[in-house]
C-alpha cells in the first residue's frame, strides 16, 4: 500500500513551486533573504532568527489567523519548515505533512508506520521534534531509529536507513540536520535502557552511511573505534560498558560551514547515578559534553565537558547556536548554549575553549564555572552520595529542548527557562549489584524512583520564564514569569518581535527590547513547539503547532489546571499573516473527571506495590500520580481500568498499539493487577478531594 496520500492537482501545483535541486545554499545562511525556513533553526547558525520585517511593531496589531489545520492525537510539539511556499511538519509518530503555505491545503501525508515497527522503543513517547530539508527532500527520524527521506513534492519515500540497532532501546526524537549532501542524526534512550550513544551521517541522495561517532567508549576488550574513544576510556572505571554508558545526542546538532565542523551536545549517563556507572570515579567522557567533529569524516576535533562525572541528568543536548560576538574588543567566533545545569556558556568554537559561563537561572549545585580550568566548582553536598538530595535545577533542567533564539537585531538570546528543583534519592542503593532490567525499556535512573512523585503545585507559584540574556555581558536584561515550567521555543525577528507559544494556551508577540506583550492569540491549547516565519506569494507568514505533551512530575497537575487533556486538547497547525481573519471554532477546556467505579474495591497493599511500577512504566505518558499531562489519556477517568480483561489486554497485549499505547508483555500479571489497583486508588483519592 502506498503510504503517501497525494492529491494529484495539488501535487502539480507543488511541483511547479519547488525549485530545482541546484538551488543555492544561501537559504541556509544569513546571506539569504529569509523567504524560507529550511532548517530547524532556519540557518546553519541555529539562531531561530528571521530578517523579515513586514510584521513589526507598527503592523503587529493586524496579525491574524490565516488558516489552521487539525492534527490527529499524538505529540504536536515539533518545529515546522517552510520552503518555496510549502510548509512541512511532523507530529505524532513522525508522520509528515505538507501544506500549501498560502491556502493551508494538505499537499501530502507520509506515515512511516512507527507504531508497528517500534517495539519497546515506543515507550519513551516523545515523538519527533522536527525535520530537515535538503535539495527537494524532507528528512525525519523515528522512534524505531530510522532516518526517513521523502520527496518534498510528493511525500513519496526516497530511502530509509536504520541508524540504530532495533531493540537496543535507542530512539530518535530530535530533528536531523542536512548540509552539503549529508544528513546527520543522533538518538536518545539513556533514561530507559543500557544504551551507548552515537551520531551518524548519511548521504542525502542515497541513504548510505558516511560516518558514525560513538559518544562513550565501549568495552576496551573489543578494541577502540578511534583515538578519541581510547582517550575517553581513561576517564571511566569499573565495567561501565555493562551499563551502556549513555551520552546520547538526542537534540542539538549544529553545522559550522566556516570551520567545517559539526557540533553536538551529549546527554546523561546510563544510568544517571555515576556511582553505579563508574564506581571509582572519573569524568566519564563524553557525557554531558559539547563535541566538535570534522563534518566530512566524523573525526574528533575537540570537546568541552559541561558536567564532569554527570549524575543529575544534566545534559548538554540543548540547542547550540553560532555567533560572532565582540568580547573585550575582539570579534570572537563562538558557540552558545544554555544546558540543563543552569549556566549560559560562551565557547570559542574554533578551539573549544571556554570564554565565559554565568548562571541564567536559579542553581544551587556550583559555586561558579572556573574559567582557567573550564570546570565547574561544585558546592559541597551537590552530589546525592547515599542521601536524599534536592538541588536546583532538577532533571528537567534550567532549559530543555525548546530552542532559544539569538536576535541579530538586539544581540540578546531569548531563553525559555524552567525553574524547578530536582530530588535524587540515593539511599540504600547497592552500587555494585545494581542492574538494569535488561529485557525491558523501562525508566530507570539508578536512583530510587519515588522521587518522581508529585504533589499539587502551590497556587501562586511560577515555574518558568522567558528570559532575555545578554551573552557578552553574561547577564539578564529582562524576564517574564510563567505558571508552567515548559513553554514553546523562541523566534525573534528583525521586525523587533519575539514570538512564543505559552503553555497557558496563548501565542504571544513581545517587544524584543523589554518583553512587553504586543499581541496575543488564544490557541485553545498549550504550545510547546517553536514558531517559524517565512514568505509565500510575497507575504510574511508565521506558523506554529499547538499541542501539549510530557506528563512527568508537575506537568500532569498543571495540564489538569489548564484543562489540557489527551483527547480534549487541540493539536493544530496555526498560520498567521497580516489581515488574516480565520477563526477557530469555539471551545472550552475540558477538565478531567475521575471515574467512580463502585464495584471495584481497592486493595491497598496491591496499590502500594503498583506505585513504583506506574512511575517506571506508565508515568512518561500517563503522568506521575496518574494525573496526565496530555501525552496519554488520564487513566483516572478510564472505563477500561476497572474492567480487568480490557485493562489486561491493553497493557499486556498492546491492543491499542496503533494509537500509540505500547504493549508490556514483559510485565507479569500480578504487576498489571497492582497497576490497576494503584490507578483506581488515585482515581478515588481525586474523587474524595
Ligand atoms: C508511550 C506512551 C505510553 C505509555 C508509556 C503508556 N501508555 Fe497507556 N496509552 C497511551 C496512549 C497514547 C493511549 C491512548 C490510545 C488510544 O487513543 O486509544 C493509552 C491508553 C491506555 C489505556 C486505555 C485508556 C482509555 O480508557 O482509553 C490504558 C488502560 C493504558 N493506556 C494503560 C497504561 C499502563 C497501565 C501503562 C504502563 C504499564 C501505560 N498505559 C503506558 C500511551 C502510553
Amino acid at each position: 500500500m502506498p503510504r503517501a496520500i497525494l492529491s494529484p492537482l495539488l501535487a502539480l501545483a507543488a511541483l511547479a513551486a519547488c525549485s530545482d535541486p541546484s538551488e543555492s545554499v544561501d537559504m541556509f545562511t544569513d546571506s539569504g533573504d529569509g523567504a524560507d525556513w529550511p532548517s530547524y533553526g532556519r540557518t546553519y547558525d541555529e539562531s531561530h532568527f528571521s530578517p523579515l520585517t513586514e510584521i513589526d511593531h507598527d503592523t503587529i496589531g493586524q496579525l491574524g489567523l490565516e488558516w489552521y489545520a487539525d492534527l490527529p492525537p499524538g505529540t504536536a510539539v515539533g518545529s515546522a519548515l517552510a520552503v518555496d511556499g510549502t510548509v512541512f511538519i511532523t507530529s505524532g509518530l513522525s508522520i509528515l505533512r505538507a501544506f500549501d503555505a498560502v491556502t493551508g491545503e494538505v499537499l501530502w501525508v507520509h506515515d512511516p508506520d512507527v507504531a508497528q515497527r517500534a517495539g519497546q522503543e515506543l515507550r519513551a513517547a516523545w515523538g519527533a521534534r522536527g525535520t530537515a530539508y535538503w535539495q527537494g527532500r524532507i528528512y525525519v527520524g523515528t522512534m524505531d531509529g530510522r532516518l526517513v527521506a521523502v520527496d518534498a513534492r510528493t511525500g513519496e519515500l526516497a530511502w530509509e536507513a536504520q541508524t540504530t540497532e532495533p531493540g537496543s532501546g535507542l530512539y530518535i526524537t530530535g530533528a536531523p540536520r542536512a548540509f552539503d549532501g549529508l544528513v546527520v542524526i543522533g538518538n536518545g534512550g539513556a533514561d530507559f535502557a543500557g544504551v551507548r550513544g552515537h551520531v551518524s551521517a548519511y548521504d542525502a541522495e542515497t541513504g548510505e552511511q558516511k560516518w558514525k561517532f560513538f559518544t562513550v567508549p565501549g568495552n576496551p576488550a573489543d578494541g577502540f573505534e578511534n583515538a578519541a574513544m581510547e582517550m575517553a576510556a581513561q576517564t571511566w572505571s569499573g565495567e561501565w560498558w555493562e551499563h551502556g554508558g549513555g551520552g546520547t545526542a538526542w537534540n542539538a546538532i549544529t553545522y559550522d560551514p566556516k570551520y567545517r565542523l559539526v557540533y553536538f551536545g551529549t546527554g546523561n549517563g546510563a544510568p544517571w547515578n555515576a556511582r553505579i556507572r563508574s564506581p571509582a570515579g572519573g569524568d566519564n567522557l563524553f557525557l554531558c559534553s559539547i563535541l566538535a567533529l570534522d563534518a566530512d569524516t566524523g573525526d574528533y576535533r575537540w570537546h568541552y565537558q559541561v558536567n564532569p562525572a554527570e549524575t543529575w541528568d544534566f545534559t548538554a543536548t540543548m540547542d547550540i547556536q553560532l555567533a560572532t560576538l565582540t568580547i573585550d574588543g575582539e570579534p570572537r567566533d563562538v558557540l552558545m548554549q544554555a544546558p540543563k545545569n543552569g549556566f549560559f556558556y560562551v565557547i570559542d568554537r574554533s578551539t573549544g575553549t571556554l570564554i565565559s559561563a554565568e548562571a541564567y537561572t536559579e542553581q544551587t549545585w556550583a559555586e561558579r564555572i572556573d574559567l582557567a580550568t573550564g570546570r565547574p566548582v561544585e558546592r559541597p553536598g551537590a552530589r546525592p552520595n547515599g542521601n536524599l538530595l534536592t538541588i536546583w535545577p532538577g532533571s528537567m533542567g534550567g532549559h530543555n529542548w525548546q530552542p532559544m533564539s539569538f536576535s541579530h537585531r538586539t544581540g540578546l538570546v531569548y531563553i525559555p527557562t524552567i525553574e524547578l528543583p530536582g530530588t535524587y534519592d540515593d539511599r540504600g542503593i547497592d552500587y555494585g549489584s545494581w542492574r538494569r532490567n535488561a529485557q525491558s525499556v523501562v525508566y530507570d535512573t539508578g536512583f530510587n524512583i519515588g522521587d518522581l512523585d508529585v504533589s499539587a503545585p502551590p497556587e501562586d507559584a511560577t515555574f518558568g520564564t522567558l528570559t532575555a540574556w545578554d551573552p557578552v555581558a553574561q547577564e539578564q536584561r529582562w524576564s517574564v514569569p510563567f505558571r508552567a515550567p515548559q513553554n514553546g521555543g523562541l523566534l525573534s525577528t528583525e521586525g523587533g518581535l519575539v514570538f512564543q507559544g505559552q503553555y497557558d494556551g496563548k501565542f504571544v508577540a513581545r517587544d524584543d527590547e523589554n518583553g512587553e506583550e504586543l499581541w496575543s492569540f488564544d490557541a485553545q491549547t498549550g504550545i510547546l513547539s517553536q514558531p517559524i516565519t517565512y514568505t509565500a506569494n510575497g507575504r510574511q507568514f508565521v506558523t506554529v503547532l499547538s499541542g501539549v505533551a510530557g506528563s512527568a512530575t508537575i506537568l500532569g497537575p498543571l495540564a489538569a489546571e489548564f484543562g489540557w487533556t489527551y483527547r480534549g486538547q487541540h493539536r493544530r497547525v496555526l498560520t498567521f499573516a497580516l489581515g488574516g481573519n480565520a477563526r477557530l471554532p469555539d471551545s472550552a477546556p475540558q477538565p478531567v473527571e475521575p471515574l467512580a467505579a463502585d464495584d471495584f474495591e481497592v486493595n491497598q497493599a496491591l496499590a502500594d506495590a503498583g506505585a513504583p511500577d506506574f512511575l517506571a512504566y506508565c508515568a512518561t505518558c500517563h503522568g506521575s500520580a496518574a494525573i496526565s499531562g496530555g501525552a496519554g489519556p488520564d487513566l483516572r477517568a478510564s472505563v477500561a481500568v476497572a474492567d480487568w480483561p480490557a485493562f489486561y489486554s491493553i497493557v499486556n497485549d498492546g491492543t491499542l498499539l496503533q494509537a500509540g499505547m505500547p504493549g508490556f508483555p514483559d510485565l507479569e500479571e500480578r504487576k498489571i493487577r497492582a497497576l490497576q489497583h494503584y490507578i483506581r486508588r488515585e482515581a478515588e483519592d481525586a474523587l474524595d478531594r
